[in-house]
């Protein structure tokens, strides 16, 4: 049998154990408030982190923090872990902490994270700034024109001098690209204000994120770059430690209050690792678990299109080596088609006050495989507090036969991390410096800027001739003014559109490859 992670014992006795060679076929973790879903998740993410496979989880209420601290004996809760412990037959129960790296999109409780407009792609930008098909096409064209003329697309400053270009030469743009309203822009350009006072101006730009800093793993932590700034994670690890996964941690509580931001992050991450892995095929243990809590928020009115590439990605991810594990409160949140691929599956108390939740209820329960000695329906709406109905799959690939489980207690802190304990994990992150400090190199905004202003020097000479030629003349006879300054907008345009052409080459050739990615955007097209 392949390595496993143990989750907890059954009422028939028997250990209900997560496959590592299994956990790439996903799983769902589903049970209505304070029931354990969180506890549960922290616990697999132990499991892995033991396991040498790195984990990234989203932490919406704080309290996965802890996963940074051990267990203590002076926990108000101590007997209690400790007695569900001997419960369920778990000898070695010991404290330990988790190797944690802290994320935070708004750099305030972790490590920035940070992606550009060019690797979002205009697909889940669309989705993001809630645009129509049509405000959609034009963001494309945007795209595909900072593509030609090889624009980086950084950040939203980067985007907004790209759109406030295209209004201003929307007629060449057309002729070239297809129509582009300045109807359409301005409602694009009116998106953009609003996911800048949701504070996402923080969250594009550089330096993005290195996946490989999410798969790290303790032991071969060290900082990239030089190599011997400071204390690593290691440093901090007892040696029987080493090996372990670093436990990707993103604040998620501000996060949530922006659902299209955190669940567009989320699935962009997915993408992104669907695109960069190598494909693995079926591995002994996952290369990262990826933890989606609150996962109801990524297909909330979500458009058909949408949840069939989430499908897609959850279907083909699985042979790079990486599981995916939906967090929510009902099953039912989960479209059938992304919901049939959870192979595992940890379902927690649900409540039967209306009659919706009676349907919840009795589809979850009709979802696992039956279990002679159980009546799931009844069960489900009986389990205490970190207990829950538990299938996984077993060495064949098939769900295990259905068990009432008490879930196992954590080795790490149930409960947050104090502030100046997330500091300290913070100072001595492997990570530390490398992201911490934005950079804004030349992109978009500042070409084209630069661009306005050589043309606006190049006309304003122009200008300069033509008042010295228009003196010279005047001597003789008098011209009109208006075919000079016409002349002069025209000038000034196609200076800025060559020069913009002849930059955008050079850059294009430097950074070596094309800049629309995004395998939503590949996959739609
Ligand atoms: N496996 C477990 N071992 C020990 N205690 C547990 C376990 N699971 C849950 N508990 C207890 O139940 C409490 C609530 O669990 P948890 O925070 O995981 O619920 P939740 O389903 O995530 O709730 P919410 O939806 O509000 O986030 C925990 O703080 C802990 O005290
Ligand atoms: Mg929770």
């Amino acid at each position: 049998m392949g390595k496993s992670i143990f989750v907890g014992k059954d009422t028939d006795g028997l250990d209900q154990v997560l496959l590592l060679n299994k956990a790439n076929r996903h799983g769902l973790i589903a049970g209505a408030t304070g029931t354990g879903k969180t506890v549960t998740l922290q616990i697999l993410t132990e499991g892995f982190s033991k396991a040498g496979v790195p984990v990234f989880c989203a932490d919406v209420k704080g309290d996965l923090s802890g996963l940074s601290q051990p267990g203590s004996v002076s926990h108000k809760l101590h007997d209690k872990l400790l007695s569900r412990a001997a419960k369920i037959g778990l000898d070695d129960y010991r404290y330990s902490a988790m190797p944690v790296i802290f994320w935070d999109l708004y750099s305030k409780q972790g490590h920035p994270i940070r992606a550009t407009i060019s690797e979002m792609g205009p697909t889940l930008l669309a989705r993001l700034m809630d645009l129509n098909p049509t405000q959609e096409g034009i963001l494309t064209i945007a795209f595909e024109l900072a593509d030609d003329e090889g624009m980086l697309l950084l950040d939203l400053q980067d985007l907004r001098a790209l759109l406030n270009y295209i209004s201003d030469h929307k007629k060449e743009i057309s002729r070239e690209y297809g129509n582009v309203t300045s109807q359409s822009v301005a409602a694009i350009q009116r998106s953009l204000l609003t996911l800048e006072r949701e504070g996402a101006e923080e969250f594009f730009g550089e330096p993005a994120l290195k996946l490989a800093d999410l798969m790290r793993v303790n032991g071969n932590g060290k900082k990239r770059g030089d190599g011997n700034d400071g204390l690593t994670l290691d440093d901090l690890m007892q040696t029987d430690e080493a090996g372990r996964g670093i436990v990707s941690i993103l604040a998620a509580d501000e996060l949530i209050n922006s659902p299209k931001l955190y669940s567009v992050f989320l699935l962009w991450l997915l993408s992104e690792l669907f695109e960069e892995l190598p494909e693995v095929g079926n591995p002994d243990k996952p290369k990262l678990v990826f933890f989606f809590d609150e996962a109801h928020l990524l297909f909330d009115d979500a458009p058909d299109a949408l949840i069939d590439k989430i499908e897609q990605v959850a279907r083909l991810i699985r042979s790079k080596g990486v599981g995916v594990f939906f967090v929510t409160q009902n099953p039912m949140d989960i479209p059938d088609s992304v919901l049939g691929q959870l192979g595992n599956r940890i379902q927690h108390a649900l409540r039967a006050y209306t009659p919706k939740e009676q349907k919840a209820i009795r589809a979850a329960a009709s979802s696992f495989r039956e279990n002679p000695n159980l009546d799931t329906e009844e069960v489900i709406t009986d389990l205490g507090i970190g207990e829950a109905l538990v299938s996984l799959l077993d060495e064949k690939g098939v769900p295990g036969v259905v068990g009432r489980t008490l879930i196992r207690p954590p080795a790490s802190r149930l409960g947050p991390a104090t502030k100046p304990e997330r500091k300290t994990v913070i100072a001595a992150s492997p990570v530390g410096g490398l992201y911490d400090d934005p950079i804004n190199r030349e992109s978009a905004y500042e070409i084209l800027a630069a661009k306005e202003l050589k043309a606006a020097e190049a006309a304003e000479k122009a200008a300069q001739k033509t008042e010295r030629e228009k003196a010279k003349a005047e001597k003789s006879r008098s011209r009109s003014r208006t075919t000079t300054r016409h002349r002069t907008t025209r000038k000034k345009e196609n200076v800025v559109i060559k020069e913009i052409k002849r930059e955008g080459r050079l850059l294009m050739r430097r950074e070596g490859r094309k800049i629309i990615r995004g395998i939503l955007g590949a996959i739609i097209r």
